[in-house]
């Protein structure tokens, strides 16, 4: 018998970083997914076993071991290890050992929230295997555990939105505001392929803000005008404004250093070829930018992209959140 869970990767549409200190951000979530598959093992040893990259690690009595992969392999898998740990904990299955198997098609570390959903997955389908619920608070608050491994500060944006799916005005600490989609749309992503650590991100933020109280108070005064203004303005359904507070939002994000030459470049290029705005996304230093474009022009901003050096994928906002199944 085997747990099974599907959990979406996201975009955050405005707002990052500046979420961290209790502004508020705009995320979707988006149809590229991590796959978990859990079976029992008898030796109270947890394995998780990734497929792309491929790597593997095993955990016992809190000790993590590499057994295949690179030089970062610890670092992406010990966190699984511990939210699928404190998973058992939840259900008093402490000495329950597990064989973990992820499958995720979210690239990693470039901002698209691949270990929140590669988490959230892991622990719906420990859930599943265990034959017991655990409501989407719960998968949030566990997800929590291996977020906070990462970096020190998560605002519990990316397993909250993995979790629940949709579109979601978010406040760290503050009940999440769901925005209805009357129908879903589609966001253009631009990767730059330049994987880099979101910590590292948010502590350069952390330490410009740091450098003036005034300072921080405009910037984040600013990044939350442009959220609310954001919310209604998806709420309306008027796409064009929406573009132009992304714009604006890019402008807030390289002012406190997180953008780089390859994701400005990236930004104008979809902007030239018709997009709506365009904006890095996630905690940037790398990683991806996002555009919104009118129908007609999604083919000339994707091309735009690739021509700027960028790797172009075209998603689109799903509704649903983590789901899971028990294979018999
Ligand atoms: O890790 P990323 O690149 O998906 O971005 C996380 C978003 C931040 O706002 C930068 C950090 C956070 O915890 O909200």
């Amino acid at each position: 018998m085997k747990g099974f869970a599907v959990a979406p990767a996201k975009v955050i549409l405005t707002g990052e970083h500046f979420v961290v200190y209790g502004t508020t951000a705009i995320v979707a979530a988006v149809n590229i997914h991590s796959k978990a598959t859990v079976s029992q093992r008898s030796d109270g040893t947890i394995v998780v076993s990734s497929s792309s990259p491929r790597c593997s690690v095993s955990f016992t009595d809190g000790y993590c071991e590499v057994l295949q992969g690179r030089r970062n392999t610890r670092a992406m898998l010990e966190p699984i290890c511990h939210v699928a740990r404190a998973t058992l904990e939840h259900f008093d299955k402490e000495k329950q050992g597990l064989d973990i198997q992820i499958d995720s098609a979210i690239p990693v570390g470039v901002g698209l929230g691949s270990s929140a959903a590669v988490a959230v997955s892991t622990i719906a389908a420990t859930a599943k295997l265990l034959r017991r619920g655990l409501d989407r608070d719960a998968i949030r608050h566990l997800a929590f555990k291996s977020e906070s491994m990462i970096h020190n500060f998560p605002s519990g944006i990316d397993q909250t939105i993995s979790t629940l799916g949709g579109l979601i005005a978010y406040r760290r600490r503050r009940p999440f505001q769901r925005i209805p989609l009357k129908r879903t749309f589609q966001v253009i992503i631009g990767d730059t392929r330049r994987t880099r650590s979101t910590g590292a991100m948010v502590s350069k933020v952390k330490t410009l803000l740091a450098k003036g109280r005034r300072l921080k108070r405009q910037i984040l005064r600013s990044a939350e005008r442009i959220s609310r203004t954001a919310l209604t303005t998806l709420q309306h359904g008027d796409m064009r404004q929406f573009g132009e507070l992304m714009n604006l939002n890019h402008e807030l994000l390289r002012q406190v250093r997180v953008s780089t030459r390859e994701l400005d470049r990236l930004v104008l290029a979809a902007r030239e070829a018709g997009a709506f705005g365009a904006k890095l996304t996630g905690a940037g230093g790398g990683g991806c930018m996002i555009a919104l474009a009118p129908f007609r022009y999604t083919e000339s901003v994707l091309h735009a992209i690739r021509d700027a050096g960028g790797t172009p994928h075209l998603v689109n906002v799903q509704r649903e959140g983590v789901e899971s199944w028990l294979l018999i």
